[in-house]
Parts: structure tokens; C-alpha cells; sequence
């Protein structure tokens, strides 16, 4: 099932920043869609087109089958958002602000009272419940946020670089619920990041968007097979005949760009047979941050 639908989506600021350009996709229940693009690229502008926050200049969206430019206040009903600068109220504790927060979408007291028990304990904040949120470092707010954002048990999750601000320990806990919520409880999940590591760990597709403009879309695979499609092949061996085209990466290591895994015996079988003793050999495919470069730095070059 379709959850999130961009069609043609184009924003133009009012002092003429064309921020999104045309950019189409389309969604599916559960899926993990890592969206991911320097500064500046139109990540923030999308989602906040997807909450009705902004409306098109050209084009449309729907958030399951809502257009939030017209109907805001349904999309908010079934979708989540965390941004970067969430509004929570200081003065108040964190269970107070999520319960206050339940209360705006007309959840009964004592399942708001128990949704924020358990969203605290999930998020790693049970024991700051009690404290005001002025008490609150960056990354114990970000996961306040984030539970606000889960208090009425959207389908639909926006999350704006949920975890910046987070020590590594929160930030896989994070990641883990994100994953948990898409496998498990089938919530579609917009995740705009610059932490591609991370990313590659949870999302199940990936968009790159610079300067407004869609670069590539698709599965890591099909961004592998798309855009770097080589693998690198590092070998540890104590000769290296000469040969053989490898390059020397450090003492005793060898790097080969490949096309195919079926490359691999028959090299290998000749670096033996040249006098060299094989100790490790890895097939080291492309990273998302190696995808991430070559089509940010190619798009850059395209540009001039
Ligand atoms: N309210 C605004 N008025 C005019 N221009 C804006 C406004 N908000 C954003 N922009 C511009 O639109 C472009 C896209 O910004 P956006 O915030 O969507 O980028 P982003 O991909 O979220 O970047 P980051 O990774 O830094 O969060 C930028 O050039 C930005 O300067
Ligand atoms: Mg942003």
C-alpha cells in the first residue's frame, strides 16, 4: 500500500529560492525511505510540505491519500513529525508535556498516562519524566520529542535528523526503535539524515536530493548497480607479483577495482602461483557514503 505519494512536488520560496524541484516518489507501508542530500538541498522544505507547514508551489503529495496542504490537521492525525526545533514547554516535566500533547488528539487520560510510561522507558528517559524539560540536555529533549511525536501512534513517521545531538549509545537505541516501529508495527518512516552509517544500518531505500533536484533513488543494490557498480578487492599477501594490476594500499595490502566476485579465484590463484602467500582477501562493495560522494561530487561537476 501506497503510504507516501510525491508528485511532481516543487516549492519556490517567496524571495524566489526554488527549494524542491519536481521531485516524485512514492512510498510503501513500512518501508524505512532514508532521504539524504547536503545543506541546503530541500530535505526540510519536503517534509514540511508532507505536513502541510508548507504548500506546493507546483505539484502535489499525499499522506495516506491526504493532502496536507488542504486537510493539515488530518495528515497530523496519522503521521508523526519530529523536526529540528520541536515545540515542547519548558516550565512543564517531560511526562507532563507528552500527556498534554496526548490530550490534543483525544487520547483518555489513563492511556495517555500509560503511552508515556512506556514511550519513556523505550526512549531511555524514565527516569527524567519528573524533571522539567529546562532541566533537559540537547539529546534528552530530541528523545522527548520524538516521543511526543509517537504519543498518538501515527502510521506515518517524519523524522528530520532524529538522532544529531545524540550520544552513540541513544542513537542506536533510537535507530533501533525506528526499525522497530517499520518491521514490527508496519509505521512508514521519512527519514531525512546526514548519518549515512546509520542510515545504511535501517532504511530500506534511499532518495538523494541535491539542490532541490532528485540525483538517484532506489535500494542500495540498485544505487550500487546505478551509480558504483565496482567492488574493491583488498588483499593481504606477502608478495605481489608484478604483474598483476593490484595497487599498494599499506604494508603488505593490495587494492583491485572489480566488476565481478568471479574475478576473485582466478586472481588469487595467480598471486599464489607468483610466489605469494595469501592471508586475508575481502570484496568490499560500496558504501552508501561512497554513493553518497560520487553522486553529490558528480552532480557538482555537472553543474559547471
Ligand atoms: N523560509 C525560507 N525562506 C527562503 N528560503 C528558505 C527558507 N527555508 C529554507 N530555505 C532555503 O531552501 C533551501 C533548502 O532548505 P532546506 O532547509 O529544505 O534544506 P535541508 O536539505 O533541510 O538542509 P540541512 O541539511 O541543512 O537541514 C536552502 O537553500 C535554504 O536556504
Ligand atoms: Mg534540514
Amino acid at each position: 500500500m501506497e503510504t507516501v505519494v510525491l508528485q511532481s512536488l516543487s516549492k519556490t520560496y517567496s524571495g524566489g529560492k526554488l527549494a524542491v524541484r519536481q521531485v516524485s516518489l512514492s512510498l510503501n507501508q513500512g518501508e524505512v525511505f532514508g532521504f539524504l542530500g547536503p545543506n541546503g538541498a530541500g530535505k526540510t522544505t519536503t517534509v514540511k510540505l508532507l505536513n502541510g507547514m508548507l504548500s506546493p508551489t507546483e505539484g502535489s503529495c499525499q499522506v495516506l491519500g491526504i493532502n496536507p496542504a488542504k486537510e493539515p490537521e488530518k495528515v497530523h492525525r496519522v503521521s508523526g513529525v519530529l523536526t529540528e526545533h520541536a515545540q515542547m514547554y519548558d516550565n512543564m516535566t517531560g511526562t507532563q508535556n507528552l500527556i498534554f500533547y496526548a490530550s490534543l488528539f483525544d487520547i483518555p487520560s489513563r492511556e495517555a498516562r500509560s503511552r508515556t510510561e512506556s514511550l519513556l522507558k523505550r526512549l531511555g528517559l524514565e527516569n527524567a519524566g519528573a524533571k522539567k524539560l529546562s532541566a533537559y540536555s540537547t539529546g534528552m529533549r530530541q528523545r522527548l520529542s520524538l516521543a511526543r511525536a509517537l504519543i498518538h501512534q501515527p502510521r506515518v513517521l517524519f523524522l528530520d535528523e532524529p538522532t544529531s545531538g545524540l550520544d552513540p549509545e541513544s542513537a542506536q537505541n533510537v535507530n533501533q526503535l525506528i526499525r522497530d516501529l517499520a518491521y514490527r508495527e508496519g509505521i512508514t518512516v521519512f527519514l531525512c539524515t546526514h548519518q549515512l552509517r546509520y542510515a545504511q544500518e535501517i532504511c530500506t531505500r534511499y532518495g538523494l536530493i541535491e539542490d532541490g533536484t532528485m540525483l538517484a533513488e532506489g535500494t542500495l543494490e540498485e544505487l550500487r548497480h546505478d551509480v558504483l557498480s565496482d567492488t574493491v578487492l583488498k588483499i593481504r599477501a606477502e608478495i605481489m607479483p608484478a604483474i598483476l594490476p593490484f595497487r599498494k594500499s599499506g604494508e603488505n595490502q593490495y587494492e583491485l577495482d572489480i566488476h565481478s566476485d568471479s574475478e576473485i579465484p582466478h586472481l588469487v590463484r595467480q598471486i599464489v602461483e607468483g610466489g605469494g602467500d595469501v592471508y586475508d582477501v575481502t570484496a568490499q562493495k560500496p558504501s552508501l557514503e561512497d554513493i553518497y560522494f560520487a553522486l553529490t561530487a558528480k552532480g557538482k561537476g555537472e553543474a559547471m
